[in-house]
């Protein structure tokens, strides 16, 4: 039996991958295009392995993804790839609804198309994973509950709406077609690997490079932070026992503001690798202008996944966090890698010179 896994280069996806190829001994085929956010080198300890199979290409491209499909005959395929940062949806929306709302249109139809001829044994065991973010239901005050899958769609950037429409795509095909169709939304995730465009790994990065550490707004906007290794499992356990057609809700119960957040990390990097001049990293926070449409609170009802399927994360925010830390000054030259040439245009872009 083999998997199929698309977007598995990037951040989310290429952990999977590896925590995939160490819990299983099942093959995966990962099909990635490489945008600026795959990184080969995050699966440089895969290389040689013969289990995983990677295949440069893009998810809209239906004949390509019909042959691969045909040729691996994969039991499940599992949905990673899409554009995934809000600012750059902001920026330039086009790349978003290319891949994540075309581009899963074409995926799904490939993948109806494999699952269609499928004997019915194979069919009966098929499914498709498509991987989504807890964005989709817009923002919440201060006080409300937290998401649940009931909440409605309400989404607020073009990122958000381009996951949404694929998301509702992902739906249409499971009941027009009866695909064989899991969906999880998932709140934010940080650990090893996250490219370093995202709040976690800049705010590491430029701290150690002594630049300014950007709190968009007042910093009081609240996220749900979940350690990427349990978003890993969590995927691997509805793949295994979800119920068709159904949602689940994927988080940490780890809300936090941003500053919080940043400070954190501070205080963490003041203990591991102490400034040269005594200072704390903390004085390096700059307030910056705010995101425009910027949500002001994420957080995720986790209860269905954990009651119905037994999940539950094995890091909470002050452990995963650590090791996040810890990952990143151990691994310097992949930041140094990944923060040459194009993302430095990008800096600028974002935060003017
Ligand atoms: P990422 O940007 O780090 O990686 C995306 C990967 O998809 C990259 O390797 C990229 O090369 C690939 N890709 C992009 N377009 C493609 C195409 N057309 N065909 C094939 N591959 C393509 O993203 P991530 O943070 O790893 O997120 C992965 C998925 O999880 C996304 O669907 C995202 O919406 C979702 N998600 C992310 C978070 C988070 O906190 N990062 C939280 C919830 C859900
Ligand atoms: O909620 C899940 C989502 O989490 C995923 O679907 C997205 O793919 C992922 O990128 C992430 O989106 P966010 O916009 O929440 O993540 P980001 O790291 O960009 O920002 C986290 C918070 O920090 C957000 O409130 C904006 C703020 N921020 C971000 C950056 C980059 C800053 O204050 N300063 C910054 O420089």
């Amino acid at each position: 039996m083999t998997i199929f896994v698309t977007g598995g280069a990037g951040f989310i996806g290429s952990n999977f991958v590896l925590d995939w190829l160490a819990h299983s001994s099942e093959p995966l085929v990962n099909l990635d295009v490489l945008t600026y956010a795959g990184n080969l080198e995050n699966l440089a300890t895969v290389d040689f392995d013969s289990r995983h199979i990677f295949v440069k290409g893009d998810i809209g491209d239906t004949e390509m993804v019909a042959r691969l499909l045909a040729e691996h005959q994969p039991r499940a395929v599992i949905n990673f790839a899409a554009e995934s940062h809000v600012d750059r949806s902001i920026h330039g929306p086009e790349a978003f609804i290319q891949t994540n709302i075309v581009g899963t249109f074409h995926l799904l139809e490939a993948v109806r198309a494999y699952c269609g001829q499928l004997a019915a044994e194979a069919q009966k065991a098929f499914r498709l994973l498509h991987v989504s973010t807890d964005e989709v239901y817009g923002s919440l005050d201060k006080d409300d509950p937290a998401f649940s899958e009931n909440n409605r769609y309400e989404p607020n950037s073009p990122y958000s709406a381009s996951k949404a429409a694929s998301d509702h795509l992902v739906r249409a095909y499971h009941h027009t077609y009866g695909l064989p169709v899991l969906t999880t939304n998932c709140s934010n995730n940080y650990g090893p690997y996250h490219f370093p465009e995202k709040l976690i790994p800049l705010c590491i990065h430029n701290a150690l490079a002594d630049k300014a550490l950007p709190i968009y707004g007042d910093g009081q906007q609240i996220r749900d932070w979940l350690y990427v290794k349990d978003h890993c499992s969590a995927i691997r356990r509805v793949l295994e026992a979800g119920r068709l057609g159904e949602t689940y809700n994927i988080g940490g119960w780890s809300e936090k503001p941003n500053l919080e957040v940043v400070t954190t990390l501070c205080t963490i990097l003041d203990e591991l690798i102490p400034r040269a001049d005594g200072k704390n990293y903390a004085e390096q926070i700059t307030y910056v202008t705010d995101r425009p449409g910027h949500d002001r609170r994420y957080a995720i009802d986790a209860s269905k996944v954990e009651l119905e399927l037994g999940w539950k994360p094995a890091e909470t925010f002050e452990t995963g966090i650590r090791k996040t830390v810890q990952w990143y000054l151990d691994n310097q030259a992949w930041v140094a890698n990944v923060t040459s040439g194009a993302y430095r245009e990008w800096l600028g872009k974002q935060y003017g010179a």
